[in-house]
């Protein structure tokens, strides 16, 4: 009876409207303002808009409640929190690999959720994905794997596709790799190939899921130094998991700390790893550090 009426709940909110634009924008600017160390104005619009995000699985397991979040041009947001507190589903859900319960997403004040299939694989386009496996197609080369998404989605001619291929691949320091196949490259090598592979789309935005968890640790520095690049000579806008407490407490504009399906609490990141305003997060990073 009760996990009826929780459900029931969870649906009504989705005939709830997304707020217009430019409400949405004016809030998230008195909202974030103290909150990011990324500078914006008052008449941008955050890129994406999380409003109301619920996700339950099968019916009764509720691992996203209410997640509010705006995240602006160029900005970099590390999500943290202990395993199984709903990172990898709010991520997945940004782009629609998981369909939202309930709630909107929005990019660019697009709504997302709702979406036809061909314009769901536009929408793909634009929001790029990095992984913890690197997902590379074992088959083909480095440059070959940066090709691929060009020519096939975005209809590049071969050349321009390649060009661009062996930029991306210089950036993240792989020029020399562009002809090797994933298995002659370290993992560390390949997970700059998938990020390669991911900018080369020119997406607005690129999402991080935990791309170093599945490193040596030797090898974790060179895809930080990447993501770091791509965050401040690239002005990406970036939402990145991680455990990576350095990462976050240096390359991040703001950190958000979620716990059980909650966003618990959010700031620039010296205000959240010095001065924890909520003890759950304080314990988090007690233990991490
Ligand atoms: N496809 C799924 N079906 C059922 N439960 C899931 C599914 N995906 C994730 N979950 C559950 O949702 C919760 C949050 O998972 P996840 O978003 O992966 O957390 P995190 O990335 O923070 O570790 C976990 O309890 C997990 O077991
Ligand atoms: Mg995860």
């Amino acid at each position: 009876m009760c996990a009826r009426k929780a459900s029931a709940n969870v649906v009504a909110k989705a005939v709830e409207p997304a707020l217009p634009a430019e409400e949405a924008a004016a809030r998230a600017y008195a909202h974030d303002r103290d909150l990011t160390s990324h500078h914006f104005s008052l008449d941008e619009h955050p890129i994406v808009r999380i409003e109301h995000l619920n996700k339950t699985f099968d019916g009764h397991t509720q691992v996203l409640r209410d997640v509010n979040l705006d995240v602006w041009p160029g900005e970099v947001v590390v999500v943290l929190g202990p395993s199984g507190s709903g990172k990898s589903t709010m991520l997945r859900c940004i782009n629609l690999l998981e369909t939202p319960t309930a709630g909107h997403i929005l990019l660019k004040d697009k709504e997302l959720t709702g979406l036809s299939a061909s314009e769901l694989s536009k929408l793909r386009q634009d929001i790029g994905m990095v992984f913890q496996g690197f997902n590379l197609f074992p088959h083909l080369t480095a440059k070959e794997n940066v090709m691929i998404g060009q020519t096939k989605v975005l209809k590049k001619s071969k050349e321009e596709a390649e060009a661009e291929a062996i930029k991306q691949l210089t950036d993240v320091g792989l020029a020399d790799r562009a002809d090797f196949k994933p298995a002659q490259l370290s993992g560390g090598q390949q997970q700059r190939v998938a990020i390669a592979r991911a900018v080369a789309m020119h997406p607005d935005v690129m999402l991080f899921d935990e791309p170093t968890s599945a490193l040596d640790p030797e090898l974790v520095r060179g895809v930080l130094d990447v993501m770091r690049d791509l965050a401040e000579n690239s002005g990406m806008t970036m939402i990145v998991v991680t455990h990576e407490m350095g990462f976050a407490r240096e390359v991040a504009d703001r950190v958000v700390f979620m716990e059980g399906g909650v966003v618990v609490e959010q700031g620039k990141p010296d205000d959240v790893f010095d001065h924890p305003q909520n003890e759950r997060t304080a314990a988090f990073l007690g233990n991490i550090e």
